[in-house]
C-alpha cells in the first residue's frame, strides 16, 4: 500500500472509531542498515537509511484517564488507564511500543500526563523483515504524543525514549540505531551515525545506485535471547580490553583496534573473542566506507558490505542459511556491488547495493537460486533512502 493510502485509511478509521478527526498525525519510516552491524551499543559507527515505508500514528487527547490504542494492521484494540500503564507480557504485545513510548515521555510516571489519549495507527512496513517496524511505531507515537502533550524533547531524546520502551516494555536490549535512523533519515541520503557522540550526518548517494532489500522467509526474532547474548559478549570483551590495554579510556569495543584484538584476544574465551572482532571490524569498515563513498567508489563500498556479511557469518554467527544463500547468489551478479544481512540478523533481510537499471534481472536471479535451495521465493524490493519522521 502507498503511504498516502495508509494515511487515508488511518485517518478515516480514526473518525469512524472516535467520531472526530485526529488532532495530530505523525509519520515515521522503517530503516535499512547498510554497513556497521551490532556497532550501535558498542558506541561505534553505522551507515543506514530511512526507507520509503512507515507507520502513521493519529491521536487526540481523551476527556478522562483512558488510553485507547487501535492497531489497524492487527485489527485489535488495547485499552487501559493512566494508572495501569505497564508492560504487556502476553496477548496484545504490540501495544508495548506506543505504551512504553508514552510511559517514558513522562519519565515513567504516565499519571503526570493528566489525561489519556486515543490513537489509531497503521503502516506498510513488512513485519519480521528486519526493517524496524517497531521503531517506526515508537517514533511516530513519540512525535504525535509530544505534540499533543506539549513536551519538548529533541529528536535524539525521542529516539532514546523509544529505545527505553524497547528495553523495558518489549524486552529487547537494542541499541539506538533503529530509532535514530527513523528520526534522522533524509531523502536520497545515507545516515552516518556515531553512537558515542550521537551525531547523525546525511551522506548523499549518487543517482546511479539503489538498495534492494531481499526478505528471506527465515523468521527474525530479536527477543529470543540471541541478540541479548551477543550484546553481553561484547560488553564482557570490552571489560577485558579495559583491564589489559594500558592506553586507558576503554569503555566499549569502539575503543579497541583490530591490532589490539589480535594481541590480547588470548585472555578471552574462543566464543567471546569471535563476537568481539565483529563490531571492531565493522567500525573500521564504516570509516573506510565513508572515505570510499566520498570518492564515488561504489564497488569498493560494496566489497566492504560483502566483508561485513562474512564477519557476521563466521565471527558473530548472526546469519543463517537463507541469508547466506542470498549473499552468495548476489556475488555472482555483476550489477550487484555488495550485499550483507541488515539489522539484528538470525533471519530477516539482506541489503544489496545495486544498479537500479538491472533490478528485475537481479531479483529474478536471486529468486531462482533461493528457490532451488529452499523451495520458496524471497521478496525483493527496491528501496529509496527517504526522509525521516515528521508531523503531517
Ligand atoms: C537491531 C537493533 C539495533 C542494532 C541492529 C544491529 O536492529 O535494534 O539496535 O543493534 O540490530 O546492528
Amino acid at each position: 500500500m502507498l503511504n498516502q493510502e495508509v494515511y487515508d485509511k488511518v485517518v478515516s478509521e480514526f473518525a469512524a472509531k472516535f467520531g472526530s478527526k485526529p488532532q495530530v498525525v505523525a509519520y515515521a519510516p522503517g530503516r535499512i542498515e547498510v554497513l556497521g552491524n551490532h556497532t550501535d551499543y558498542n558506541e561505534g559507527y553505522v551507515f543506514s537509511a530511512a526507507i520509503d515505508k512507515g507507520t502513521f500514528f493519529a491521536v487526540s487527547p481523551a476527556d478522562d484517564d483512558t488510553v485507547t490504542l487501535v492497531a489497524l494492521d492487527m485489527g485489535e484494540t488495547y485499552a487501559t488507564t493512566l494508572g495501569a500503564v505497564a508492560p504487556i507480557k502476553s496477548g496484545m504485545t504490540w501495544a508495548n511500543y506506543p505504551l512504553g513510548t508514552f510511559n517514558w515521555l513522562f519519565g515513567g510516571k504516565p499519571a503526570e500526563a493528566g489525561k489519556g489519549f486515543k490513537a489509531v495507527f497503521g503502516g506498510n512496513i513488512p513485519l519480521g523483515a528486519g526493517l524496524s517496524s517497531s521503531a517506526a511505531l515508537e517514533m511516530a507515537a513519540a512525535l504525535a504524543l509530544q505534540k499533543v502533550y506539549g513536551t519538548s524533547f529533541d529528536r535524539t531524546e525521542l529516539a532514546k525514549i523509544g529505545q527505553k520502551a524497547e528495553h523495558t516494555f518489549a524486552g529487547c536490549p537494542c541499541g539506538l540505531l533503529d530509532q535514530a535512523s527513523s528520526m534522522y533519515g533524509q531523502s536520497g541520503a545515507l545516515v552516518k551515525s556515531d553512537f558515542r557522540t550521537n551525531e547523525f550526518e546525511a551522506v548523499p548517494m549518487g543517482d546511479g545506485v539503489a538498495f534492494m532489500m531481499v526478505k528471506s522467509n527465515a523468521k527474525h526474532a530479536l527477543v529470543d535471547g540471541a541478540y541479548a547474548s551477543r550484546r553481553q559478549a561484547c560488553e564482557d570483551a570490552a571489560k577485558h580490553f579495559a583491564a589489559v590495554l594500558r592506553k586507558g579510556g576503554v569503555t566499549h569495543l569502539r575503543d579497541v583496534t583490530m591490532a589490539e584484538w589480535v594481541l590480547y584476544r588470548g585472555g578471552l574465551s574462543e566464543t567471546t573473542a569471535k563476537r568481539a572482532v565483529h563490531p571492531i571490524g565493522e567500525d573500521e569498515r564504516v570509516l573506510q566506507g565513508a572515505a570510499l563513498l566520498s570518492k564515488g567508489d561504489l564497488k569498493g563500498f560494496g566489497a566492504l558490505m560483502y566483508d561485513s556479511h562474512e564477519s557476521s557469518r563466521n565471527w558473530f554467527e548472526n546469519s543463517c542459511e537463507e541469508l547466506d544463500a542470498i549473499v552468495d547468489a548476489a556475488k555472482a551478479i555483476p550489477e550487484v556491488y555488495g550485499a550483507r544481512l541488515s539489522g539484528g540478523g538470525f533471519g530477516g533481510s539482506c541489503c544489496l547495493l545495486v544498479d537500479p537499471a538491472a533490478a528485475d534481472k537481479i531479483a529474478a536471479a536471486i529468486a531462482r537460486e533461493y528457490k532451488a535451495k529452499f523451495g520458496d521465493e524471497p521478496t525483493c524490493s527496491l528501496i529509496k533512502p527517504s526522509e525521516g519522521a515528521h508531523l503531517i
